[in-house]
């Protein structure tokens, strides 16, 4: 499997605080089969507290340190972007990243609101040629309310994340009944841990989670979601999120280069 969001890179943001943590997450993902994770620490955490050369000397060390403990596990860089109206200023300064040698980049909405400009900064990253995905949309209110707005987006091109803990439920019964019903209605492309921490609610692990999507929309359908469709992101394949919606549940599903 493949984990496209994930906090462990350490003394970023509210991620792990050592090198020890981050190491503790590795393995915990490392055996619940997990073999590529893109570390993607808040993008305004590491403007406001940090910098982009810091974060990948963090990688290094980490890299370095699998190596050393002979742990077989990828990792690469991306960064958890808040989404705000100058985020397309933000990545012509190299303060928004998208996810390592790809055109996809991970977006976060304001877990209260929708904010009015949503659409026109999706529209001008795409401009710029830049895939958006949108993170734990579970757990943005509006969606909760109408997961209309989520279809929206996904119309016009974004990708949808779901977080794994979001669907087994340790979010509580609401993010739980959102989560399933964005799967049901084909809105959901990747599920990722968006791991923070090596115990409680927030570990590094996919496999509950896709256990749980297993059972409202197939075992193939949400296995797909932890690896083709994450393998096809990193390899920076363009993907059709609609196209993904209607194949769901079919053994092949079309890529559109
Ligand atoms: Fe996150």
């Amino acid at each position: 499997m493949l984990d496209l969001h994930n906090h462990m890179l350490p003394g970023l943001d509210d991620g792990p605080s050592s090198m020890e943590e981050t190491l503790e997450m590795a393995r915990l993902a490392y055996e619940d089969g997990v073999r590529t994770i893109v570390a993607t620490p808040h993008g305004r955490d590491v403007a406001e507290k940090s910098s982009l050369s810091a974060v990948r000397a963090l990688v290094d060390q980490l890299k370095g340190e699998l190596r050393t403990r002979s742990v077989p596990l990828k990792v690469l860089l991306g960064m958890e972007n808040h989404l705000e109206m100058d985020t397309p200023e933000q990545v012509e300064r190299g303060l928004a990243i998208p996810i390592e040698g790809t055109h996809y980049i991970l977006l976060e909405l304001p877990f209260p609101s929708y904010p009015l400009y949503t659409e026109e900064v999706l529209f001008k990253l795409q401009i710029k040629g830049l895939h958006p995905i949108i993170v734990h949309p579970e757990r943005n209110a509006p969606i909760q309310e109408n997961p209309q707005v989520l279809a929206g987006l996904v119309q016009k091109g974004a990708l949808a994340q779901l977080t794994a803990s979001s669907i087994t439920g340790a979010f509580g019964r609401d993010t739980q009944r959102v989560s399933r019903e964005l799967l049901r209605r084909g809105l959901v492309h990747i599920i990722a841990s968006d791991g923070h921490d090596a115990r409680g609610n927030r570990e590094p692990i996919l496999s509950t989670g896709v256990a749980a999507a297993a059972r409202v929309v197939g075992k193939e359908a949400s296995l797909r979601m932890v690896v083709d469709i994450p393998q096809a992101i990193l390899q920076d394949v363009k993907l059709d999120p609609e196209e993904l919606a209607r194949a769901s549940g079919k053994k092949r599903w079309p890529l559109r280069r």
